[in-house]
Protein backbone atom coordinates (compact mmCIF):
# COMPACT_ATOMS: atom_id res chain seq x y z
CA UNK A 1 0.00 0.00 0.00
CA UNK A 2 1.18 3.29 -0.86
CA UNK A 3 2.95 5.09 2.19
CA UNK A 4 0.26 8.61 3.07
CA UNK A 5 2.93 11.47 2.91
CA UNK A 6 2.95 13.70 5.95
CA UNK A 7 1.10 10.88 8.25
CA UNK A 8 1.98 10.97 11.93
CA UNK A 9 -0.50 8.18 12.36
CA UNK A 10 0.46 5.88 15.12
CA UNK A 11 2.94 8.23 16.77
CA UNK A 12 3.41 9.43 19.84
CA UNK A 13 5.24 12.87 20.46
CA UNK A 14 6.28 15.50 23.39
CA UNK A 15 6.70 18.92 22.26
CA UNK A 16 7.94 21.69 25.01
CA UNK A 17 6.97 25.44 24.93
CA UNK A 18 3.48 23.60 23.22
CA UNK A 19 1.17 25.59 25.55
CA UNK A 20 1.85 28.89 22.62
CA UNK A 21 2.50 30.06 19.58
CA UNK A 22 4.72 27.82 17.41
CA UNK A 23 4.41 25.05 19.99
CA UNK A 24 1.10 25.02 19.63
CA UNK A 25 0.83 25.48 16.02
CA UNK A 26 2.77 22.42 15.90
CA UNK A 27 0.78 20.25 18.54
CA UNK A 28 -2.58 21.15 16.30
CA UNK A 29 -0.52 20.00 12.85
CA UNK A 30 0.94 16.60 14.65
CA UNK A 31 -2.99 16.04 15.73
CA UNK A 32 -4.04 16.47 12.20
CA UNK A 33 -1.35 14.04 11.21
CA UNK A 34 -2.93 11.26 13.02
CA UNK A 35 -0.46 11.74 16.27
CA UNK A 36 -0.45 11.41 20.35
CA UNK A 37 0.51 14.57 21.77
CA UNK A 38 1.80 15.22 25.18
CA UNK A 39 2.13 19.20 25.69
CA UNK A 40 4.88 20.07 28.09
CA UNK A 41 4.78 23.90 29.08
CA UNK A 42 5.82 26.05 32.30
CA UNK A 43 2.88 27.94 31.91
CA UNK A 44 -0.03 25.62 33.19
CA UNK A 45 -3.02 27.93 32.90
CA UNK A 46 -1.60 27.92 29.31
CA UNK A 47 -1.56 24.91 28.90
CA UNK A 48 -4.61 23.58 30.82
CA UNK A 49 -6.83 25.95 28.68
CA UNK A 50 -4.85 24.56 25.19
CA UNK A 51 -5.61 20.96 26.07
CA UNK A 52 -9.23 21.63 26.91
CA UNK A 53 -9.86 23.64 23.32
CA UNK A 54 -8.20 20.60 21.92
CA UNK A 55 -10.39 18.14 24.14
CA UNK A 56 -13.48 19.71 22.73
CA UNK A 57 -12.42 19.64 19.35
CA UNK A 58 -12.22 16.04 19.37
CA UNK A 59 -8.91 15.13 20.41
CA UNK A 60 -9.75 14.03 24.09
CA UNK A 61 -8.05 10.65 23.44
CA UNK A 62 -5.02 11.76 21.94
CA UNK A 63 -3.35 14.33 23.79
CA UNK A 64 -2.41 15.23 27.65
CA UNK A 65 -0.81 18.32 29.55
CA UNK A 66 2.12 17.73 31.43
CA UNK A 67 3.24 20.98 33.59
CA UNK A 68 7.10 20.94 33.19
CA UNK A 69 9.81 23.43 33.38
CA UNK A 70 12.87 22.06 30.96
CA UNK A 71 15.31 23.15 32.86
CA UNK A 72 14.69 20.66 35.69
CA UNK A 73 16.32 17.31 34.62
CA UNK A 74 13.60 15.07 37.01
CA UNK A 75 10.66 16.98 35.52
CA UNK A 76 11.77 16.27 31.65
CA UNK A 77 12.27 12.55 32.51
CA UNK A 78 8.81 12.69 33.88
CA UNK A 79 7.09 14.54 30.47
CA UNK A 80 8.59 11.34 28.90
CA UNK A 81 6.92 8.94 30.94
CA UNK A 82 3.91 10.61 30.91
CA UNK A 83 4.20 9.78 26.92
CA UNK A 84 5.17 5.84 27.15
CA UNK A 85 2.35 5.31 29.99
CA UNK A 86 -0.73 7.30 28.38
CA UNK A 87 0.81 6.49 24.52
CA UNK A 88 2.65 3.09 24.78
CA UNK A 89 6.17 4.35 23.72
CA UNK A 90 7.63 7.95 22.11
CA UNK A 91 8.66 8.74 18.70
CA UNK A 92 8.72 12.46 18.58
CA UNK A 93 10.43 14.84 20.49
CA UNK A 94 10.30 18.69 19.85
CA UNK A 95 12.40 21.08 22.09
CA UNK A 96 10.69 24.12 21.52
CA UNK A 97 10.10 25.87 24.95
CA UNK A 98 12.09 29.95 24.97
CA UNK A 99 11.78 32.61 26.18
CA UNK A 100 13.42 36.19 25.46
CA UNK A 101 16.15 35.44 28.19
CA UNK A 102 18.99 38.03 29.61
CA UNK A 103 18.33 41.53 27.67
CA UNK A 104 20.94 44.29 27.71
CA UNK A 105 24.27 45.31 27.19
CA UNK A 106 26.81 42.75 27.30
CA UNK A 107 28.45 45.11 30.21
CA UNK A 108 25.24 44.88 32.13
CA UNK A 109 24.38 41.34 31.96
CA UNK A 110 23.12 39.83 35.07
CA UNK A 111 25.25 36.20 35.92
CA UNK A 112 21.91 34.65 37.20
CA UNK A 113 19.82 35.75 33.94
CA UNK A 114 22.61 34.62 31.81
CA UNK A 115 22.43 30.99 33.85
CA UNK A 116 19.02 30.83 33.86
CA UNK A 117 18.73 31.73 29.78
CA UNK A 118 21.10 28.82 29.36
CA UNK A 119 19.32 26.57 31.46
CA UNK A 120 16.19 26.69 29.62
CA UNK A 121 17.10 27.00 25.52
CA UNK A 122 20.57 25.23 26.54
CA UNK A 123 20.11 22.71 29.45
CA UNK A 124 16.48 22.32 28.13
CA UNK A 125 17.18 21.36 25.12
CA UNK A 126 20.28 18.79 26.33
CA UNK A 127 17.82 17.28 28.50
CA UNK A 128 14.90 16.86 26.11
CA UNK A 129 17.25 14.99 23.65
CA UNK A 130 18.92 13.41 26.32
CA UNK A 131 15.73 11.75 27.94
CA UNK A 132 13.77 11.53 24.82
CA UNK A 133 16.68 9.54 22.85
CA UNK A 134 16.69 6.76 26.27
CA UNK A 135 12.42 6.38 25.74
CA UNK A 136 13.17 6.11 22.12
CA UNK A 137 16.11 3.66 22.53
CA UNK A 138 13.79 1.95 25.18
CA UNK A 139 11.13 1.45 22.23
CA UNK A 140 13.55 0.35 19.82
CA UNK A 141 11.63 1.52 16.99
CA UNK A 142 13.96 4.77 16.11
CA UNK A 143 12.56 8.45 16.29
CA UNK A 144 12.96 12.07 15.51
CA UNK A 145 13.85 14.89 17.50
CA UNK A 146 13.54 18.26 16.78
CA UNK A 147 14.97 21.59 18.08
CA UNK A 148 14.11 25.30 17.88
CA UNK A 149 17.17 27.37 17.29
CA UNK A 150 16.55 30.61 15.54
CA UNK A 151 17.74 32.86 12.82
CA UNK A 152 19.61 34.41 15.50
CA UNK A 153 21.92 31.72 16.13
CA UNK A 154 23.35 32.37 12.65
CA UNK A 155 24.21 35.70 12.57
CA UNK A 156 24.89 38.78 14.84
CA UNK A 157 22.19 41.26 15.73
CA UNK A 158 19.41 38.06 15.26
CA UNK A 159 18.17 38.73 18.84
CA UNK A 160 19.63 39.69 22.47
CA UNK A 161 23.39 38.06 22.75
CA UNK A 162 22.06 35.63 25.51
CA UNK A 163 19.39 34.51 23.44
CA UNK A 164 21.67 33.85 20.41
CA UNK A 165 24.25 32.27 22.42
CA UNK A 166 21.75 29.56 23.73
CA UNK A 167 20.44 29.07 19.64
CA UNK A 168 24.12 28.79 18.75
CA UNK A 169 24.44 25.93 21.12
CA UNK A 170 21.28 24.20 19.95
CA UNK A 171 22.87 24.25 16.13
CA UNK A 172 25.78 22.42 17.60
CA UNK A 173 24.03 19.94 19.75
CA UNK A 174 21.63 19.05 16.93
CA UNK A 175 24.86 17.99 14.82
CA UNK A 176 26.41 16.57 17.58
CA UNK A 177 23.50 14.33 18.86
CA UNK A 178 22.54 13.75 15.22
CA UNK A 179 26.11 12.04 14.76
CA UNK A 180 25.82 10.11 17.96
CA UNK A 181 22.18 8.77 17.73
CA UNK A 182 22.16 7.51 14.15
CA UNK A 183 23.04 3.76 15.05
CA UNK A 184 19.68 4.02 17.22
CA UNK A 185 17.76 5.31 14.08
CA UNK A 186 16.91 8.47 15.64
CA UNK A 187 16.78 11.44 13.91
CA UNK A 188 17.85 14.46 15.11
CA UNK A 189 17.91 18.16 13.35
CA UNK A 190 17.05 21.50 14.17
CA UNK A 191 14.65 23.83 12.72
CA UNK A 192 15.64 28.05 12.76
CA UNK A 193 12.36 30.79 12.06
CA UNK A 194 12.75 33.59 11.20
CA UNK A 195 10.53 36.63 12.62
CA UNK A 196 7.09 34.59 13.56
CA UNK A 197 4.73 36.43 14.97
CA UNK A 198 3.95 35.16 18.47
CA UNK A 199 3.53 37.21 22.00
CA UNK A 200 7.40 35.95 22.35
CA UNK A 201 8.36 37.89 19.33
CA UNK A 202 6.37 41.19 19.49
CA UNK A 203 5.12 41.72 22.60
CA UNK A 204 1.83 42.81 21.53
CA UNK A 205 3.13 45.55 19.28
CA UNK A 206 2.41 43.73 16.07
CA UNK A 207 1.47 46.75 13.74
CA UNK A 208 4.90 48.36 14.42
CA UNK A 209 7.21 45.10 13.98
CA UNK A 210 5.40 44.17 11.21
CA UNK A 211 5.95 47.52 9.14
CA UNK A 212 9.76 47.15 10.02
CA UNK A 213 9.73 43.46 8.90
CA UNK A 214 8.20 44.43 5.74
CA UNK A 215 10.86 46.61 4.79
CA UNK A 216 13.87 43.95 5.52
CA UNK A 217 11.84 40.13 4.64
CA UNK A 218 11.52 38.97 1.34
CA UNK A 219 8.58 37.02 1.61
CA UNK A 220 5.47 39.19 1.22
CA UNK A 221 3.78 37.03 3.40
CA UNK A 222 4.33 37.80 7.63
CA UNK A 223 5.30 34.83 9.07
CA UNK A 224 3.18 32.68 11.37
CA UNK A 225 3.62 29.64 13.81
CA UNK A 226 1.75 27.46 10.84
CA UNK A 227 4.91 28.16 8.92
CA UNK A 228 7.26 26.47 11.01
CA UNK A 229 4.98 23.75 12.12
CA UNK A 230 4.79 22.46 8.41
CA UNK A 231 8.51 22.47 8.84
CA UNK A 232 8.42 20.68 12.19
CA UNK A 233 5.90 18.37 11.12
CA UNK A 234 8.14 17.47 7.82
CA UNK A 235 11.01 16.72 9.80
CA UNK A 236 9.01 14.71 12.58
CA UNK A 237 7.65 12.31 9.64
CA UNK A 238 9.17 9.46 7.67
CA UNK A 239 9.42 11.86 4.52
CA UNK A 240 12.74 13.13 5.95
CA UNK A 241 13.72 9.77 6.99
CA UNK A 242 17.44 10.37 5.10
CA UNK A 243 17.39 13.80 6.82
CA UNK A 244 19.54 14.34 10.17
CA UNK A 245 21.95 16.65 11.60
CA UNK A 246 20.26 19.52 9.90
CA UNK A 247 19.17 23.19 10.54
CA UNK A 248 16.94 24.00 8.26
CA UNK A 249 16.16 27.88 7.96
CA UNK A 250 12.17 29.28 7.47
CA UNK A 251 12.28 32.54 7.66
CA UNK A 252 10.76 33.92 4.33
CA UNK A 253 14.16 35.05 2.85
CA UNK A 254 14.89 37.14 5.67
CA UNK A 255 18.72 35.58 6.17
CA UNK A 256 19.55 35.61 2.60
CA UNK A 257 18.80 39.52 2.44
CA UNK A 258 21.21 40.17 5.46
CA UNK A 259 20.73 41.71 8.59
CA UNK A 260 21.36 45.28 6.51
CA UNK A 261 23.13 46.12 9.57
CA UNK A 262 20.30 47.97 11.46
CA UNK A 263 17.96 47.60 14.30
CA UNK A 264 14.83 45.78 12.81
CA UNK A 265 12.81 45.30 15.55
CA UNK A 266 10.73 47.74 17.87
CA UNK A 267 12.77 48.43 20.97
CA UNK A 268 16.12 46.79 19.97
CA UNK A 269 19.00 48.90 19.29
CA UNK A 270 23.34 48.18 19.05
CA UNK A 271 23.65 49.01 22.66
CA UNK A 272 19.91 48.75 24.30
CA UNK A 273 18.85 51.14 26.92
CA UNK A 274 17.54 48.44 29.27
CA UNK A 275 18.97 45.41 31.09
CA UNK A 276 17.26 42.69 32.65
CA UNK A 277 15.24 39.30 32.30
CA UNK A 278 12.23 38.08 29.73
CA UNK A 279 10.83 35.51 31.12
CA UNK A 280 8.89 35.17 27.69
CA UNK A 281 5.02 34.15 27.78
CA UNK A 282 5.93 31.89 30.59
CA UNK A 283 3.65 34.03 32.84
CA UNK A 284 6.42 35.28 35.42
CA UNK A 285 6.73 38.75 35.51
CA UNK A 286 9.71 40.58 33.36
CA UNK A 287 12.63 42.56 35.19
CA UNK A 288 13.09 45.13 33.10
CA UNK A 289 15.46 48.43 34.33
CA UNK A 290 16.29 51.30 32.32
CA UNK A 291 19.71 52.61 31.58
CA UNK A 292 20.62 55.86 30.63
CA UNK A 293 19.09 57.61 28.84
CA UNK A 294 15.67 56.22 28.84
CA UNK A 295 13.63 55.04 25.90
CA UNK A 296 10.55 52.87 25.34
CA UNK A 297 11.37 48.90 25.30
N1 LIG B 1 8.67 33.98 17.54
C1 LIG B 1 9.80 34.12 16.87
O1 LIG B 1 9.96 35.06 16.08
C2 LIG B 1 10.92 33.13 17.08
C3 LIG B 1 12.03 33.23 16.23
C4 LIG B 1 13.07 32.33 16.37
C5 LIG B 1 13.00 31.35 17.36
N2 LIG B 1 11.92 31.28 18.15
C6 LIG B 1 11.90 30.21 19.17
O2 LIG B 1 10.73 29.46 19.01
C7 LIG B 1 10.40 28.84 20.27
C8 LIG B 1 8.93 29.08 20.56
O3 LIG B 1 8.73 30.48 20.68
P1 LIG B 1 7.35 31.19 20.42
O4 LIG B 1 7.63 32.38 19.60
O5 LIG B 1 6.34 30.22 20.00
O6 LIG B 1 7.07 31.75 21.90
P2 LIG B 1 5.85 31.63 22.91
O7 LIG B 1 6.19 32.51 24.04
O8 LIG B 1 4.57 31.84 22.19
O9 LIG B 1 5.93 30.09 23.38
C9 LIG B 1 6.99 29.63 24.19
C10 LIG B 1 6.44 28.67 25.23
O10 LIG B 1 7.54 28.14 25.97
C11 LIG B 1 7.14 28.04 27.34
N3 LIG B 1 8.31 27.99 28.20
C12 LIG B 1 9.21 28.98 28.43
N4 LIG B 1 10.13 28.58 29.31
C13 LIG B 1 9.83 27.30 29.66
C14 LIG B 1 10.42 26.35 30.52
N5 LIG B 1 11.52 26.62 31.24
N6 LIG B 1 9.86 25.12 30.59
C15 LIG B 1 8.75 24.83 29.89
N7 LIG B 1 8.13 25.70 29.08
C16 LIG B 1 8.66 26.93 28.95
C17 LIG B 1 6.28 29.28 27.55
O11 LIG B 1 5.47 29.16 28.70
C18 LIG B 1 5.51 29.35 26.25
O12 LIG B 1 4.28 28.63 26.32
C19 LIG B 1 11.36 29.42 21.30
O13 LIG B 1 12.42 28.53 21.53
C20 LIG B 1 11.87 30.67 20.61
O14 LIG B 1 13.14 31.05 21.07
C21 LIG B 1 10.87 32.14 18.05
Amino acid sequence: MARVFGSLQGRTAVITGGASGIGAATAEQFLAAGASVVIGDMNQDAGHQFVSDLSDRGYQDKVRFQGVDVAEEEQVVELMEVAESDFGSLDIVFNNAGIGGAIGPITELNVAHWDQTFAVMARGVFLGIKHGAKAMQRAGRGGSIINTASIAALSGKGGPLAYSATKAAVVNITMNAAVELAESNIRVNAVCPGIIFTDLMHRGRTEEAEQVIKKIQPSTLRGEPEHIASMVRFLASDDSVFVTGTTQLVDGGYLANGLLGVNPLPGVSNRPNYAGMNHGTTGQGNEIRFLEPKSDV
